[in-house]
């Protein structure tokens, strides 16, 4: 096995039912991590509940629970979430958990101990929703610069960390470390919004409310639900205790991955506390886009947020993972639309990838009674183009998957694919067979397969289903024809029988009754 591979999704907020942009961040992480994995890396995951803090006890209230009967509800339905949607996770941690809440205590004792964390007071603009303090200066119209909504003056006894202390350690960080921040553009905002205009020392406790972990010497304060949170990626790992075994192994993450609207308190605030507790920072940390939709953020107050249970219910999972993980560019924000939905499953599902398989097995069963030839050797010219193609894709898709361009990788997968199907038009192997020209039509259809195949194998992080599907139907059985390693190699398929009669990947849907049917799940 490769070495360690740890990659984590933010830790979510109970504050509702989990929505799309919820299951995207996942789904981006679980496809990486299946991606590492196929490759032989020792790839964990690390996903999980962000369980305290003010929203939360006043959700509970609002509820009629106590936080924790709050919380302890949606850990159950994500995790039933996270089950209907195939994702791989090795461990979900909650925030409440008392070893993480032992370890946040650890944590904010030693850097108080050594200065960075001080007692003063502080009068600010708060965001209630946000749970974040802004200065004047950061507002939008006078209002949160994150959510839009009203901010409140605020004073509290708190204590601080010294930001200010290492921000130039910081900015050398990044020069040092080109790869740290992706897409890099991130970090520029960063450097050009926060970090040049002088660093605010951070707020990092609370007395206004009790629900979140107790200053050990001050139980008056709560821990900042960030500074808690965001030291999930270590506790997991069983710090403060470094010399466990998963620590020691896992440590420094190899990728976090986070969506925009917290790139602050990812690229800024923890590689400084990390810093601080003097840990090595994790070696990437990925910042995606959104969804949007036609009328702007998914919010419950427009009517317009879609849960995935509906659209995996309806259409299946593998068609929503393949949605959303095709959805989102590297660079901007994605948009969902129910005609984009319908029209993606129609032509990339059905057309592109389904008719490529049903095309094949159909030829298999027609001319070879559904035993698939073997490799003869003498591949011609058209063949061997179509071997070189294939090679080039697949280094297309692991430099797209090694830059995180999730969207783009898919598209490197959909041009094999639209190549593969090219190549049945050049080849016409209906009129090798009325020619009886059994070599090329053996080469033709064992090619084929073979592209299925490796499409399969590439196929696996994204729709783990479809690829086994595919596996299935034609005919592959041996795991170490289903591996990374088994691509590029066209010689290895012998006694191959593919299955009597194709069956359809994905039924091709009515896009007017299906558009409307999506509408009306948006609530
Ligand atoms: O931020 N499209 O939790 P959260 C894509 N608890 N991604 C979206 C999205 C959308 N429309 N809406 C939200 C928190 N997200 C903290 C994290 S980590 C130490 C603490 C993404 O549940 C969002 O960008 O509000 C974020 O990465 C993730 O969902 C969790 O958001």
């Amino acid at each position: 096995m490769k070495e360690p591979f740890y990659v984590t999704t933010p830790i979510y907020y109970p504050s509702g039912k989990f929505h799309l942009g919820t299951a995207y961040t996942t789904t981006v992480v679980d496809a990486i991590k299946r991606y590492k994995k196929l490759q032989g890396y020792d790839a964990y995951m690390l996903t999980g509940m962000d369980e305290h803090g003010q929203k939360i006890q006043t959700k509970a209230e609002e509820a009629g629970k106590t936080p924790q009967e709050y919380v302890d509800k949606i850990a159950e339905d994500a995790k039933v979430l996270w089950k209907k949607m195939h994702i791989d996770y090795d461990y979900f941690m909650r925030t409440t958990n008392p070893l993480h809440e032992e370890a946040v205590q650890i944590i904010f004792d030693r850097l108080m101990e050594q200065g960075d964390i001080y007692k003063g007071e502080y009068e600010g603009l708060y965001c209630m929703p946000c749970e974040t303090y802004y200065t004047p200066t950061q507002l939008v119209d006078g209002k949160c610069p994150e959510c839009g909504r009203e901010v409140v003056p605020m004073k509290e006894e708190a204590y601080f960390f010294n930001m200010k202390k290492y921000a130039d350690r910081l900015l050398k960080y990044y020069d040092e470390h080109p790869d740290f921040i992706k897409p890099e553009y991130r970090k520029t905002e960063m450097i050009n919004n926060f970090i040049k205009p002088g660093l605010e020392d951070l707020c990092v406790s609370r007395t206004t409310f009790d629900w979140g972990v107790k200053v050990l010497k001050d139980p008056k304060h709560v821990v900042y639900v960030w500074l808690d949170a965001l030291t999930n990626y270590i506790t997991a790992l069983g710090y403060p205790n470094e010399e466990k075994e998963m620590f020691k192994k896992y440590w420094p993450a190899s990728l976090h991955v986070i969506g925009k609207d917290i790139a602050r308190f990812h690229l800024i605030y923890w590689p400084i506390f990390l810093m601080a507790l003097d840990l090595p920072l994790p070696k990437q940390i990925y910042v995606h886009n959104h969804i949007m939709m036609k009328d702007g953020k998914m919010s419950k107050s427009k009517g317009n947020v879609i849960y995935p249970e509906a659209l995996i219910e309806r259409y299946g999972l593998d068609a929503t993972r393949y949605f959303l993980l095709k959805e989102i560019p590297y660079t901007q924000d994605g948009l969902f639309t129910p005609e984009e939905f319908v029209e993606r499953f129609n032509y990339d599902l059905c057309n592109d990838l389904g008719n490529l398989l049903n095309r094949t097995v159909s030829m298999v069963n027609k001319y070879f009674d559904g035993i698939v030839p073997e490799y003869n050797g003498t591949p011609n010219e058209v063949d061997n183009e179509l071997e070189e193609f294939t090679k080039k894709q697949i280094k297309a898709v692991d430099e797209k998957m090694l830059n995180i361009e999730i969207a783009n990788a898919l598209t490197e997968i959909w041009t094999l694919i639209s190549r593969t199907n090219k190549y049945i038009d050049e080849t016409m192997p209906w009129s090798l067979a009325k020619e009886e020209n059994i070599e090329k039509l053996s080469s033709c259809i064992y090619h084929l397969i073979e592209n299925l195949r490796q499409i399969a194998i590439l196929l696996t992080p994204f729709m783990p289903d479809t690829a086994e599907d595919i596996f299935r139907q034609i005919g592959i059985k041996e795991e170490n024809q289903k591996n990374w390693n088994s691509l590029e190699n066209y010689k290895i398929l012998q006694n191959i029988k593919v299955i009597e009669k194709g069956e359809p990947l994905f039924m091709r849907l009515d896009a007017e009754e299906e558009i409307n049917y999506i509408k009306n799940c948006m609530q």
